[in-house]
């Protein structure tokens, strides 16, 4: 394993397609991950883990009938310093197939692919995010102990915390530990993707292109213990959750979660005249307040 970082560019890709069945009537006519989670739409929250890795170059992968709502929420990313381009999934065939729809973008780069709905929080993010992205070549999962493997990708370790086996929704597992929705692979991603074949559900799935790297050695894995909370918003009761969560949190604090537009003030991408014209568009709201705030204070 490589960690000679400074050559190695990375981009990031947002996986925001599916049919969100799971949700409807809500998402008859509205994409899942434009949904609410409180007081920001569901992408906002894995837009916000891409930024705080430091990833500008950005491709949003979604639906036809979808991929205008997305386009008219973030236009071209300028308003945060940041450039987003869109691409169609014609038919949800697998979270593997963002890397041949977005062949051409990902070009010489490195990736890091991010699913749409995931809701990621706690102290020392950007760490294992920028952690992960010291790797040149091979790739990096993430694991999470859950209640329920048996609806996840599921890591199981051996005693040195090794990866011994990956397995998509084990009906029985020794293991607790679920894949979550982010990783980082090097630019061999595209070529390993094409040896996959579909599952049995008729998909390209990403733990099976996640054994190929595992298979040549070169599958890190990093853990988020207990003080990380990610979140999931595929069922009502777990969108109603995940929005309470953030209520919680953020009227504790004071400080917004995944509020894309600080993220890109504190990077440097945006000046204060930026942030000031976005605070007074959103003057109605505590969102608004929020950034004016930002503002003020620095
Ligand atoms: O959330 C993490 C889990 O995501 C991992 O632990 C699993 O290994 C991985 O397979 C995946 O599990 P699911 O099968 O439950 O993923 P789901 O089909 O719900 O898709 C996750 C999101 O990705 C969802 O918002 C829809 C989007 N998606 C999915 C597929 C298959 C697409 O945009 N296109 C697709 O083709």
């Amino acid at each position: 394993m490589k960690t000679d970082n400074k050559s190695i560019k990375w981009k990031g890709i947002i996986l925001a397609g599916g049919s969100g069945t799971r949700l409807k009537p809500i998402t008859n006519i509205i994409s899942k991950q434009l949904l609410p989670v409180y007081n920001k739409p569901m992408i906002y929250y894995p837009l916000s883990v891409l930024m705080l890795a430091g990833i500008r170059d950005i491709l949003i992968i979604t639906t036809k009938e979808n991929i205008n709502h997305f386009k008219a929420l973030l236009l071209s990313g300028r308003k945060l310093g940041i450039n987003l381009s869109y691409k169609i999934q014609k038919k949800p065939n697998g979270i593997a197939e963002a890397f041949i729809i977005g062949q051409k973008f990902i070009g010489k780069s490195n990736v890091c692919l991010i699913l749409g709905d995931n809701v990621l929080y706690g102290q020392g993010l950007k760490a294992f995010l920028k952690n992960a992205m010291t790797r040149s070549t091979g790739s990096t999962i993430f694991g999470y102990p859950v209640k329920d493997p048996s609806r996840f990708g599921i890591v199981e370790l051996d005693k040195n915390n090794r990866i011994k086996k990956i397995v998509e929704k084990p009906k029985n597992s020794k293991s607790n530990l679920a894949i979550i929705g982010l990783y980082f692979y090097d630019n061999s991603v595209v070529k390993l993707t094409k040896k996959i074949k579909k599952s049995h559900r008729g998909e390209l799935e990403i733990t099976d292109l996640n054994k190929l790297y595992h298979q040549n050695s070169n599958l890190n894995i990093e853990i988020f213990g207990r003080g990380f909370a990610w979140l999931d918003t595929g069922t009502y009761e777990s969108l109603i959750d995940a929005s309470n969560f953030i209520y919680v949190a953020e009227k504790r604090q004071g400080l917004q979660i995944a509020c894309i537009e600080e993220i890109a003030y504190n990077n440097g991408w945006i000046s204060k005249r930026t942030l000031l014209k976005i605070s007074k568009e959103n003057s109605n709201t505590d969102y608004g307040k929020y950034l004016l705030n930002l503002v003020k204070n620095k």
